[in-house]
């Protein structure tokens, strides 16, 4: 049998070197290098399990609960769905300015005190980061920075750092000397990613890339990352508001579509535990085309305030706009709203807006949706304490939502009295302080609010 071919392989950061030397060529660690099989495959490519796994009965696996690291910050525990999980890998894409390296630093500071933090910067300097801190409140913050691009650097930094968190701000200035592709492309993104993400798993350390999502679609952003990594959590906000909402798109560890808010502050990001009140704008008098909806935003419900304005055309042809609402949906909801509930509104520009710069993917808006707008076309106001939900069929039939209850009871926090809804949403027993008015259908729900 020929001789296993062996190289000499590095403790510390896993490198190889084709014979015994004192210190690792790719580490620069002393003593280091061990002998051992060359693998016959390259490393490059792995199950993220690493090595060979024997194929074994489902029965015979154990469960085991993740271990939740709380990173201090609630709003951030709660999309991660209870905290970081070790070996976990997480993605918070965003666009430039919106919060990231803040929440980053934020995060790092209250973990760093009881666990290693290291920070890879490679769009600031570390004095950039200091200024940051300081503007922060955290420059004592117990945390390491490396200003770093080289993925062979920054995964050798890790195997002698040890650190149990890792941020690295942002993956694409990181950059494999194996590639000779320009950093920030799509293969570059990738193979750091890969290999950090490979990195994470087999020692256990929680990893989170920072990812810009560039306006043209972000051809090499985060979205070429998103089936490598456990968890994506995506930054949104109108950047004329203070209010800031994390929403996590994907999670191996928790429930997707939960949302986090903050309120970006002179010192930093403060969550907001209690959002409902925010995309509610504070009216002393009922006005004309504003409805406003429960929607189910992760485990919580949101109130949000839904604006519309029906003016007569004012260019050639109509238009339809939608601020933080499908604009194909729209135009649905006014063709129902035409056919099933006799209202005409073919001569006139349309604008919805859910205020506060929140966006709703909810077909639970579509009632609210449509009230808003006849209320505007009628230039009457609807009963005030109204809150609105329900999802609005082709057919011109009020569909049920999922946990109704929920968004009601949260209404009735809020000190609203009267709840339009669909049928099969109304609660089996009554809730005290808030009448329920079950719709099957949208004109039926026209004539309700047009008869108050
Ligand atoms: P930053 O975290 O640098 O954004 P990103 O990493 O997503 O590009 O945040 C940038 C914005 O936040 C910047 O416009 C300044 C503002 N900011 C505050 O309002 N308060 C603060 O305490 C900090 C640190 C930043
Ligand atoms: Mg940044």
């Amino acid at each position: 049998m020929a001789k296993a071919k062996t190289v000499h392989a590095c403790t510390e950061c896993g490198g190889a070197a084709p014979k015994w030397q004192g210190q690792c060529p790719h580490c620069g660690a002393w003593n280091t290098l061990v002998e051992s099989v060359a693998t016959p495959a390259p490393t490059r490519f792995q199950s993220v399990a690493g090595g060979r796994s024997p194929v074994r009965p489902l029965s015979s696996i154990v469960a085991r609960e993740s271990p939740r690291v709380p990173s201090g910050l609630d709003e951030f525990d709660r999309v991660l769905g209870g905290g970081l999980v070790p070996g976990g890998v997480i993605l918070l894409g965003g666009d430039p300015g919106i919060g990231k390296s803040t929440l980053l630093l934020q995060a790092g500071a209250a973990l760093g005190a009881a666990h290693k933090v290291l920070y890879v910067t490679g769009e600031e300097s570390v004095e950039q980061i200091a200024l940051r801190a300081d503007r922060l409140g955290l420059v004592n913050a117990p945390i390491e920075l490396l200003a770093e691009v080289q993925l062979e650097a920054i995964v050798a930094a890790i195997g002698a750092a040890q650190p149990e968190i890792v941020v690295v701000d942002s993956i694409q200035t990181v950059y494999t000397e194996s590639l000779t592709s320009a950093p920030g492309s799509v293969s570059q993104v990738r193979e750091c990613a890969a290999q950090l993400t490979r990195l994470a798993k087999q020692r256990g350390i929680v990893v989170v890339f920072v990812g810009h999502v560039t306006k043209e679609g972000a051809i090499a952003g985060p979205r070429v990352l998103e089936h490598i990594v456990d968890t994506v959590l995506y930054f949104e906000g109108d950047p004329h508001s203070a209010f800031r909402l994390v929403r996590a798109i994907k999670n191996r560890f928790g429930a997707a579509n939960e949302l986090g808010v903050f309120a970006m502050t002179e010192r930093g990001l403060k969550g907001v535990s209690n959002p409902s009140a925010l995309f509610l704008s504070h009216h002393a008098e009922p006005v004309p085309g504003t409805a406003i909806v429960a929607t189910l935003e992760g485990s919580r419900p949101l109130l949000v305030e839904i604006q519309a304005l029906v003016d007569p055309v004012a260019g050639a042809s109509p238009r339809r706009l939608a601020v933080g609402l499908d604009p194909q949906r729209l135009a649905l909801l006014l063709a129902v709203l035409h056919r099933h509930g006799g209202v005409e509104v073919a001569g006139y520009d349309v604008f919805v807006n859910a205020v506060g710069g929140v966006r709703i993917d909810e077909p639970a808006a579509d009632l609210a949706v449509m009230l808003a707008i006849d209320s505007s076309f009628k230039n009457r106001a609807l009963p005030p304490k109204l809150l609105v939900f329900g999802e609005v069929g082709l057919a011109g039939e009020i569909r049920p939502v999922q946990r109704g209850q929920e968004r009601i009871r949260e209404a009735v926090k809020l000190g609203f009295r009267t709840v339009l809804c669909p049928a099969a949403n109304r609660p089996k027993h009554a809730i005290e302080g808030v009448e329920v008015v079950p719709v099957d259908r949208i004109d039926q729900a026209i004539a309700w609010v047009r008869g108050r």
